[in-house]
């Protein structure tokens, strides 16, 4: 079974994004032939410099290695690294419905915001479709922000199959991360890059201590009990602590006698000590930048493999060769 995901290099990976979207696909690569790429051509929908995505494409390499991604189990690749993947984009988009891609809310949500889309945000559907379908991939494990984006690939893929005949690609299913825990911002909110909410992956150890700090509570007294449904912090320590340290915590927000200082400090110590071995990691491979880029060169060498098969089987079937 082929399992494929992708992540965009756009900006420095927070909490949120390891637990809704890394952890899942470490546990994946033992359970499949797990193909994992860098949405690089994606990220530059919403581009800010090509220096910054040059130092977001190398940052998550980084960050993909350090969080435990094993090269010796999954393929791991930069999207650009096979261009080929526009020209199965170019292909799909042929049989791509003008309303099917205005129905998507990546552009919809965008342009109801006020904000100028460009052609490429527009057809970033088609090119995530080729994503998957390039990789003949079986299974692909995404948020539920990018259901729609797998259902629009598996419209392209049967429509392909209908004009040109059955086979030429294949449909892969979607696999929702239902369960990955939806991670609270220090401000409660969904932590997101977008609304300045985030705690980093890594970070220097004073001003993420600060953030902790930071995290959005009542105001009752030290001495006061507090509450504990839809408590941050609480929400925040399920993430590190085991069920016996989080009931313990509960059970002093009962009681009252402990400040929130206390219980954020608490939080900030696992998850210090939760990353410390990523840490240690990420700052060996920012020293050893050739082996992060040896793993990509190989796994691109890896994905071509694959998507020249399909290519050249989606090129035949739609009359391109012969
Ligand atoms: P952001 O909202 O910070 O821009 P992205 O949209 O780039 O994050 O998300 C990348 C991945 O991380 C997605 O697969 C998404 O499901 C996951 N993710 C992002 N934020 C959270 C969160 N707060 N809790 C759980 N998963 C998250
Ligand atoms: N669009 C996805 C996101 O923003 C990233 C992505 C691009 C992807 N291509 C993909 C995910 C193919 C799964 C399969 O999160």
């Amino acid at each position: 079974m082929r399992i494929l995901t992708g992540l965009q290099p756009s900006g420095k990976l927070h909490i949120g994004n390891y637990f809704g979207a890394m952890q899942p696909a470490l546990k994946l690569q033992d359970q499949g032939d797990a193909f994992y790429f860098l949405a690089d051509y994606h990220a530059m929908t919403s581009m800010e410099s090509a220096a910054q995505l040059r130092e977001n494409i190398q940052d998550l390499a980084i960050d993909f290695l350090a969080c435990g991604l094993d090269p010796q189990k999954a393929t791991i690749f930069r999207q650009s690294a096979i261009p080929e993947v526009n020209e199965l984009a170019w292909f799909l988009s042929t049989v791509c419905p003008m309303g099917l891609l205005q129905r998507c809310h990546s552009y919809k949500d965008k342009v109801a915001k006020g904000l100028s889309a460009n052609h490429a945000l527009f057809a970033y559907p088609a090119l995530m479709a080729a994503d998957i379908l390039l990789y003949d991939a079986n299974l692909v494990p995404v948020g539920k922000d990018q259901k729609q984006h797998v259902e629009v690939t598996r419209d392209l893929a049967n429509s392909v199959n209908e004009r040109f005949g059955e086979g030429s690609l294949v449909i892969p299913e979607v696999q929702i991360r239902e369960n990955a825990a939806a991670v609270p911002g220090i401000d409660g909110q969904k932590m997101s890059k977008s609304y300045n909410n985030s705690i980093p992956l890594y970070g220097a150890q004073k001003p993420t201590r600060k953030l902790f700090m930071k995290i959005v509570t009542d105001s009752a007294e030290l001495e006061d009990p507090k509450p504990t449904e839809g408590s941050t912090v609480i929400a925040l320590y399920k993430l590190f602590a085991d069920e016996a340290a989080v009931q313990t915590m509960i059970q002093e927000h009962e009681a009252g006698g402990v400040g929130y200082g206390h219980f954020k400090q608490q939080v900030f110590d696992l998850y210090w000590e939760h990353f410390s071995e990523a840490r240690a990691k990420r700052e060996e491979l920012e020293n050893n930048l050739d082996y992060v880029h040896e793993v990509l060169a190989k796994g691109a060498q890896k994905a071509r493999e694959e998507s020249s098969k399909v290519l050249d089987r989606v090129r035949r079937a739609m009359g391109l060769s012969w």
